[in-house]
């Protein structure tokens, strides 16, 4: 495949970061120009070990300044945006939507605008473009227990501020496909896991809690359903469909793994249980933790008041990635958790940043000048 050179937006963020160390990866070549406000889920140290490559650039700024995005695109002669950056987090969408609009409906907005006129209607226009935009199968709403998984034809039905402004940002992204002919993609994904991920989400805010010998906060009884998929399969699903999806399609990334969450939250205790009783030092380690003291992870299931609007149940069918582009996740659930604890088990630094808010005073190392 030729050489791309790419937009990344969102890049600081949990999967925007697994993206550009994924892309930098298999494509050591490529040009990629990271674009982050560094909003409190924004944490420049995700990137780190790519800061002083030559392909590597950061670029500190948000998707609203269209200018700035038109010069980037123009000076850069950049002609893939692959766009992550979005409010994330679907209980502070709750206490504020008006974040959610700003950035994940105007945000797209403005983005569209710099990539149309630049990429269409500018004076050097690359040979190909793509604008990928990278959303949630909360687009389409709940399901109930017997419900078929969605697919791409599943009636948009969004539930909470965040998934209607992701909603409203899938619009957008379509009709400037219709519209003025620019060339898109849509995924829409199940919920991820994995490194770097901000300790807001459920896997890491169990796991953070879990070693700190904290409650576990289930919301409601924990029977709602999510389907859960790696990060480094998500990376490689948009990979997949950057490479060979169809401008102007939408595709599903996920599928398979549905599980209640108080399942979930138990087989973490289990698995950490496991943990300490196969590493010591743990113990030493992690002192508040439950097994450190003889005691059971289960212990620490506390629950509380539901999410407003909670949805039911999500479940991806990923049959039209699948066909069309042969692609398959390649983490089991079992061990792609194992692999995720470790990493934060690991990392101990990283999220201790990000809970002591140290994290915003990180500088990037730069070349001697
Ligand atoms: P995240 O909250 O971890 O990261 C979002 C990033 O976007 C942060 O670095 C933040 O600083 C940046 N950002 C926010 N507003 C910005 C703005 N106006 N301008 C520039 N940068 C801005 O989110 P995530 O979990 O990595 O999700 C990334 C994308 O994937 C989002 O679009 C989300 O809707 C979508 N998604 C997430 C999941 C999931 O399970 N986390 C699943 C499916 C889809
Ligand atoms: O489905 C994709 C979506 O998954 C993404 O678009 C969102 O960006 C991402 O945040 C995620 O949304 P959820 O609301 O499903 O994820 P969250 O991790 O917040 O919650 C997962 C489930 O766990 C949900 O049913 C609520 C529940 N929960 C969550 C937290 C944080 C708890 O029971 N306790 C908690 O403390």
């Amino acid at each position: 495949m030729a050489s791309r050179r790419l937009l990344i937006t969102g890049g600081a963020g949990f999967i925007g970061a697994n993206f550009t160390h994924d892309w930098l990866r298999r494509h050591p070549h490529d040009r990629v120009v990271v674009l982050d406000a560094l909003t409190y889920a924004g944490n420049r140290r995700s990137l780190e070990a790519l800061e002083l490559l030559d392909e590597f650039r950061f670029v500190h700024a948000d998707i609203n300044e269209t200018e700035r995005v038109v010069a980037l695109l123009q000076q850069e002669r950049l002609d893939t945006i692959v766009h992550f950056a979005a409010e994330s987090h679907v209980d502070r969408s709750i206490h504020g939507p008006e974040a959610f609009v700003r950035s994940n409906v105007l945000g797209t907005l403005s983005l569209l605008q710099a990539a149309r006129s630049v990429w269409l209607d500018g004076e050097d226009v690359p040979p190909t473009h793509r604008f990928h935009h990278v959303s949630t199968d909360e687009v389409y709403g709940s399901l109930g227990p017997e419900d078929p998984a969605f697919t791409e034809s599943t009636l948009y039905r969004p539930n909470s501020p965040y998934a209607a402004s992701k909603a409203g940002s899938d619009h957008l992204v379509r009709a400037y496909h219709h519209t003025y002919g620019l060339q898109v993609t849509t995924s829409n994904c199940s919920n991820n896991y994995g490194p770097y991920q901000f300790p807001e989400k459920l896997i890491p805010l169990m796991m953070v809690h879990l070693l700190e010998g904290k409650p576990l906060p289930v919301y409601g009884d924990g029977s709602n359903v999510r389907d859960w998929l790696h990060v480094d399969d998500h990376c490689a699903g948009i990979a997949a469909v950057l490479e060979g999806g169809r401008p102007g399609e939408t595709y599903n990334i996920g599928g398979g793994n549905e599980w209640r969450n108080l399942e979930l939250v138990e087989a973490l205790c289990e698995l950490v249980d496991a943990e300490f009783g196969a590493d010591p030092e743990l113990r030493s380690r992690f002192p508040q933790a439950a097994p450190a003291t003889g005691g059971s992870c289960r212990d620490q299931i506390t629950f509380v008041t539901d999410r407003p609007g909670h949805d039911q149940r999500y479940a991806i069918d990923d049959s039209k990635l699948a066909g069309e582009l042969g692609f398959e996740p390649a983490w089991s659930f079992r061990e792609g958790l194992a692999a995720t604890l470790r990493w934060y088990l690991d990392n101990e630094a990283w999220w201790r940043a990000v809970m002591d808010g140290s994290y915003r005073d990180w500088v990037a190392p730069q070349y001697e000048t």
